[in-house]
């Protein structure tokens, strides 16, 4: 019986390639840039899985362009890349890759909060730039994490992280999510549920969580900049169009709030105009999950959710694990 053909639209780690390679005939994209929609279609074209990245977007045109697709194997965490419901009405299961890079994601937040609060990107450019004419009292203040009270937006497994690591900083936690976590949990972290405006208006941080869905586009606009404090800084390693980003510098420039620490971006690798000459931002390259460990699980992960569909189980981390479960009745 003849392997199933899968194409991965980018460069991955190579123990998901490896495990793939075992089960599979694999193509991998050759350039270290996306595909451009033309170029994913017609590598899709005759193929039975695509691992793709969240750089790709797949919707029911690449779907009807590349029928012989049976599953599709997202990269990632979050799926705002993927149309699930076309998935699903195209009868093809797709998945992503929960539960492996919650802790790496918390720990890059907490990296960026104190980046943020205490200014170590414009140190770094101050000592590398031969201008540094030694210690100063006066010296790059920054602002103080420790017994300041932080706010999280979206308390799912990445939030939570986020919030134990703030236990150690003796910070005072608060969070705001659709669905208010269960009492136990609250108590084993030591946060307090909050409603949105109230979270703005008193948290010394801010950070985003939440997955991109219609209802968190924009989630901070001019409006919830302006209800947050003038000292606070804003964090954000969830996804880019969860901030206005036009407003975001607006308030920056104008000292509406004081900082932001940025992982992600409405337009990657495109930033709002005026945003690079900010010294209150700190920008990071979407580098949440980025650590060697972590990487290789998503890979893996990816990689089992296609071999598992191929030997007739289900794919572990399916999103529309309905679809699998139609095609075996
Ligand atoms: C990264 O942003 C992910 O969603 O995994």
């Amino acid at each position: 019986m003849s392997k199933p053909a899968v194409f991965v639209s980018r460069e991955i780690p190579q123990s998901g390639l490896d495990l793939l390679r075992r089960h599979c005939d694999v193509s991998v994209w050759p350039h270290d840039r996306p595909a451009t929609r033309d170029e994913l279609i017609a590598n899709c074209k005759g193929k039975d899985a695509l691992v793709c990245l969240l750089t790709d977007k797949v919707d029911a045109e690449v779907l009807a362009a590349a029928p012989s697709l049976k599953i599709v194997a997202n990269v990632a965490v979050g799926f705002d890349n993927l149309d699930v419901a076309a998935g699903t009405a195209a009868r093809v299961v797709m998945s992503n890759t929960p539960g492996v890079l919650d802790d790496t994601t918390a720990d890059l937040a907490f990296a960026l909060l104190m980046a943020t609060a205490r200014r170590l990107v414009e140190g770094d450019r101050l000592v590398r730039s031969g201008g540094w004419r030694g210690w100063g009292i006066m010296q790059l203040l920054g602002r103080d994490v420790h017994h300041a009270k932080l706010g999280i937006v979206g308390f799912g497994r990445i939030g939570r992280g986020l919030a134990r690591r703030a236990r150690g900083f003796d910070m005072s936690v608060s969070y705001h999510d659709a669905i208010r976590a269960p009492a136990d949990v609250e108590r084993e972290l030591g946060v307090t549920f909050v409603p949105f405006d109230q979270l703005l208006r008193e948290s010394d941080f801010v950070s985003l969580h939440v997955p991109l869905m219609p209802e968190t586009h924009h989630l901070i606009d001019a409006a919830a900049l302006r209800t947050m404090k003038k000292s606070a800084v804003l964090i954000n390693t969830s996804r880019g169009p969860v901030i206005d980003e036009a407003a975001l510098v607006e308030a920056l420039r104008t000292g509406v709030i004081a900082g932001a620490g940025l992982d992600v971006y409405e337009h990657e690798p495109k930033i709002a105009d005026g945003l690079a000459a900010l010294p209150n931002a700190v920008l990071l390259p979407h580098i949440g999950s980025a650590s060697i460990a972590t990487r290789n699980k998503m890979a893996e992960i990816a990689a089992e959710n296609v071999i598992a569909f191929f030997q007739g189980k289900m794919p572990p981390t399916a999103l529309n694990p309905d679809v699998f479960k139609a095609s075996r009745a």
